[in-house]
């Protein structure tokens, strides 16, 4: 483990104010939202999509990290040019899902705990020699009646901890997600409530097993409502319920916080996060920055739909969602610069 190195790569990720782009859908989950828009469900397909991303001009000014899945880091270009390739001359570091996704769990009805602590080591030996330099694992927690229950918040939290020591040896900094999924119709208070009890669990466990915290990133949810309540929140109060939140339960030592975007629109998204640095940028220990995949990819694949000739367009309205990110980082965006989209 070469530590200096590690908090070296986490401070990359997160600095520039720039974010990540989890273009990592595993095969089943980019298949499904190719099938919402009569796209193709093939390997060709997946490939198309993923170089249209990651040939898109200018990515680079506004991602510092892309995390692939397993698929996409062994895919080329149609002209043979590794992606691998491609994205380290865009200036844009390596990342690899690794985790084997969320189960069923046993006992725990309603409950998921994500699998993949076997044979990780190996696989992350190959990750890093591939040029991988960061690494994510997704945890889901659902939130409804009596649930999550201890027994799922330690189980994932201890997977996600053992995960990252393993990154950290290999050399690769870990994002550790544990995202409280949007689904339900819970209020934005018991989304506070649950997503505090499962941060402050998931960093005990990161002590348990001696992951050196300044070489990590977190990648939580943002504390939301549920998508059913009937009471949705103003920006300013997601803004305020998050901050609130991660200030009682992320140590100081921790680089950087990228949020995922769970299914929020893409202007919500970079609305909220743009509050949160408006109000709060100057007093934090920790940067606040993005990891999203569909409030970056989603309205691009709704252009592409599949087609050669939509894929410029494609690109200009991906590049316009990174950028406008960018700018919620620095507490630069507003609704406006969606008006003047391509
Ligand atoms: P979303 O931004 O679509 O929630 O995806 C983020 C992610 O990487 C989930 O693991």
């Amino acid at each position: 483990m070469n530590t200096p190195e590690l908090i070296e790569t986490a401070k990359a990720m997160v600095g520039c104010d720039k974010g990540l782009l989890a273009m990592d859908e595993s095969n089943p989950t980019c298949n499904k939202r190719f099938a919402s828009l009569g796209i193709p469900q093939t390997a060709e397909a997946r490939r198309a999509w993923r170089e249209l991303i990651v040939t898109t001009p200018g990515l680079g000014e506004s991602i510092s990290g892309a995390i692939l899945y397993d698929e996409t880091i062994r895919q080329q270009k149609k002209d043979g040019t590794p992606f691998v390739k491609v994205i380290s001359d865009a200036g844009i570091i390596l990342g690899i899902k690794v985790d084997m996704g969320a189960k069923d769990m046993a006992g725990h009805p309603g409950e998921r705990v994500t699998e993949g602590l076997d044979g990780l080591r190996d696989r992350l030996k190959e990750y890093f020699q591939m040029g991988a330099r960061f690494a994510k694992w997704r945890a889901v927690i659902t939130v409804g009646d009596g649930i999550p229950s201890r027994g799922c918040i330690e189980a994932n939290a201890h997977a996600l901890a053992r995960y990252a020591a393993l990154c950290q040896e290999a050399g690769l900094v870990p994002i550790v997600e544990p995202e409280v999924l949007m689904d339900g119709d819970h209020t934005l208070e018991r989304c506070g409530e649950v997503t505090e009890e499962v941060l402050r669990m998931v960093f005990s466990q990161l002590y348990a097993q001696r992951v050196t915290l300044e070489g990590m990133i977190l990648k939580p949810n943002m504390v939301l409502p549920g998508m059913s309540c009937p009471v949705q929140a103003a920006v300013d109060q997601v803004a305020d319920a998050t901050v609130a939140c991660l200030l009682r339960a992320v140590p100081a030592a921790v680089p950087g916080v990228a949020f995922l975007s769970g299914g929020q629109a893409p202007e919500l998204a970079s609305a909220r996060l743009n509050a949160m640095n408006v109000r709060f940028k100057s007093g934090l220990p920790w940067a606040l920055a993005f990891s999203f995949a569909r409030a970056i990819e989603q309205p691009a694949l709704e252009t592409w739909q599949g087609k050669e000739a939509n894929v410029l367009l494609a690109q200009q309205v991906l590049n316009h969602r990174a950028r406008c990110d960018r700018a919620a980082r620095r507490g630069e965006y507003n609704a406006a610069m969606d008006i003047e989209v391509v």
